[in-house]
């Protein structure tokens, strides 16, 4: 058990909340959310809406009890289902933290499904040659960090522009 751990992702979940500006307004999918915590560090201190989804069951179980002992389940749900196959179109605010190759699979999906104007935050791993509009580094609080806590910010752009 490292005491220090929990601080850095509180960190690394507000991080993506403030890079990719959930307001209470936004619709947040979390693609691939393990066990909820971006959707639900959304619910709980901005009040956004949030859907979690992951191929995993027991992700999936783990983050409905997360959000049932964080008080947010009016705001969460949580789906059982593999990303590429989710209806992600209402969503305002994507979230992802996959692997290089799932993020360049993913996205035609995203440019294809989401409304324009989406907010679409990766950590660690960016989208080839496509460049974001924004970079932001969590601070590393924990000596032995695994990954970069790099973010990346892009914005669905309309359909025209990506002619
Ligand atoms: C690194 S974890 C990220 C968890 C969470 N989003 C976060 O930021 O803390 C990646 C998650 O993606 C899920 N995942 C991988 N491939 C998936 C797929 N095709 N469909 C749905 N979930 C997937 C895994 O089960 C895992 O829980």
């Amino acid at each position: 058990m490292r005491p220090n751990r929990p601080r850095l992702d509180a960190s690394r979940t507000c991080r993506t909340c403030k890079l990719g500006e959930v307001k209470k307004t936004d619709i947040v999918y979390d693609l691939g959310c393990g066990d909820g915590r971006i959707v639900i560090a959304a619910a709980k201190g901005l009040g956004a809406r949030g859907v979690g989804i992951d191929i995993n069951p027991v992700r999936i179980g783990e983050a409905k009890e997360n959000a049932r002992k964080a008080g947010v389940e009016k705001l969460v749900r949580f789906e059982e289902n593999d990303l590429f196959e989710a209806n992600i179109h209402e969503a305002t605010v994507v979230t992802i933290f996959l692997l290089p190759n799932i993020n360049l699979k993913l996205r035609p999906k995203l440019l294809q499904d989401l409304k324009p104007g989406t907010r679409i935050v990766s950590n660690t791993f960016d989208m080839g040659d496509w460049k974001p509009e924004k970079e932001a580094i969590v601070p590393d609080t924990d000596a032995d960090a695994y990954l970069s806590h790099r973010l990346y910010l892009w914005i669905v752009p309309s359909p025209e522009k990506t002619k």
